[in-house]
């Protein structure tokens, strides 16, 4: 099939079309009339985000994608009903912000920052049914869907359950909202946490480009640049993204934009696809094609260059930039495997797309003490290999994905801060995967603008290199 076949393929779209398509990972609802009522009161309620905010984020993925701003895209592996409060919400946003602040020097570029959070209720599962102690019962498949105790009436999928999430992450919209623009992310605050983190003795060894964006932010106070004179550095544009696993929440929060006239997924400002959800022929990517937002796709080690191809080709018809994010996660040792026969793919068809690199879903182990974790060097390792083989295709990383919170959480092991194997039952606390601690995070962010300056600098190289 030609890519002009395949565009010519594409049906019509309808926000309900989805329904006669294959679907994998979602819920059977026991009781249609429940199902119902619960959608028909989402249908009412207003969208949690709007087609401008949508628009926004996808004119700077473009910027994305051409390499003139780099994409940090994180938060938790499942928000949960019991863990949802301000503070939480606080404590990963303003992670999130120290992140961005360490990767600006680093890509020397504007970060946009998108949080897996105020819609991240919805999980994909290895297996239908877990086993504890010889008793069987179907999989938590996140608090949008059943509840995570172990009980047979837990696990029953709940359509209340939808309402619930939408307050929920209409509550967390409508602090991150406040944060972003209400002073609290204001530069100089950000600069002087990020001094704190490095205060300490353990995370000593990056006080030096804390130091140096400190000097940076000096020396644009002493050009008169501030936050009263320059309202830009006392907020912030911060986006709202989620896996858009649960297709009657998606389709219920789906709007028309007033302006364009085109349907939106009101949900959130970027949506995206599972590694188990993608099958070029299935509900998923038949819902996501027809919305205007941004779209994420993860790409794992069974995308084959053929699948990515047809998926391009669906889901960014018309090849506009900033549409489509590939979100790599094939785990430490395996980039150099997969990655570069998707990037021939997208060589092959001229695609427009950004790249970014998840070193998270395929780096998942066993403890020794029996907990699911992933270890900080293998993390590290898998972006690093990412941006290795962008480097030596000539193409651009556009951005990381990160499961992450900005909890002190053993669940990941290692760090400056080292976690171990046995520290892990502290304060395990995810309803899901494990997540980088706000230490974690933050370590992660100084090596990987480590990493970005020295690329850029390999790049540029200083008046005395190319004199020399
Ligand atoms: C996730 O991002 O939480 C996830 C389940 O990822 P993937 O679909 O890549 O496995
Ligand atoms: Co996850």
């Amino acid at each position: 099939m030609t890519q002009d076949d395949r565009k010519t393929a594409a049906p019509t779209w309808d926000k309900a079309g989805w329904r006669s398509y294959p679907r994998v990972q979602m819920p059977d609802y026991t009781d249609p009339e429940a199902l119902t009522a619960a959608e028909t009161q989402l249908r009412r309620y207003p969208p949690l985000v709007f087609a401008g905010e949508a628009r926004r984020l996808r004119e700077e993925l473009a910027e994305v994608a051409a390499g003139r701003r780099f994409l940090l895209q994180g938060g938790d592996c499942a928000e949960s009903f019991s863990e949802f409060s301000a503070d939480n919400i606080r404590d990963t946003f303003k992670l999130l912000l120290q992140m961005a602040v360490v990767l600006t020097w680093g890509a020397q570029l504007p970060v946009v920052k998108v949080g897996r959070m105020a819609g991240q209720f919805a999980k994909p599962r290895s297996a239908p049914t877990e086993t504890v102690n010889g008793v069987e019962l179907p999989s938590y498949r996140g608090d949008i869907i059943n509840g995570f105790n172990f009980t047979p009436e837990a696990r029953i999928p709940d359509p209340q359950r939808m309402l619930a999430a939408y307050t929920q992450a209409a509550a967390s919209l409508n602090l991150l909202r406040a944060f972003s623009t209400g002073g609290y992310a204001d530069m100089h605050r950000v600069q002087s946490w990020i001094a704190d983190f490095v205060g300490g003795p353990e995370a000593a060894k990056y006080r030096d480009i804390a130091d140096r964006i400190g000097d940076a932010m000096a020396f644009m106070q002493a050009a008169g640049v501030n936050s009263d004179t320059a309202h830009q550095l006392s907020k912030v544009d911060f986006y709202t993204s989620h896996e858009a696993l649960l297709l009657e929440y998606e389709e219920a929060l789906c709007r028309i934009d007033s302006t364009s006239g085109l349907p939106v997924a009101g949900s959130g400002h970027m949506i995206w696809i599972g590694d188990r959800t993608r099958q070029p022929d299935g509900a998923h990517v038949e819902f996501a094609r027809g919305v205007q937002n941004p779209i994420g796709l993860k790409c794992g080690p069974t995308t084959t260059a053929e699948d990515l191809k047809v998926l391009m080709a669906r889901l960014n018809p018309a090849n506009e930039a900033g549409r489509l994010t590939l979100i790599a996660r094939f785990g430490a040792g395996k980039v150099g495997d997969h990655l570069p026969r998707l990037i021939g793919a997208v060589r092959d068809e001229g695609a427009n797309v950004v790249w970014s690199c998840d070193p998270m879903h395929g780096n998942v182990i066993k403890s020794s003490t029996g907990y699911k974790t992933r270890p900080f060097d293998s993390i590290l390792r898998e972006v690093r290999e990412f941006f290795a083989i962008h480097k030596a295709e000539g193409t651009i990383p556009g951005g990381v994905h990160f499961e992450m919170t900005g909890k002190d959480v053993t669940e990941c092991t290692g760090g400056v801060r080292a976690v171990t194997d046995e520290d892990l039952s502290d304060r395990y606390h995810t309803a899901c995967d494990p997540r980088l601690n706000a230490s974690q995070s933050l370590e992660l962010a100084f090596l990987v603008a480590e990493e970005l300056r020295a690329r850029r600098e390999g790049q540029n190289p200083t008046r005395e290199a190319r004199a020399g």
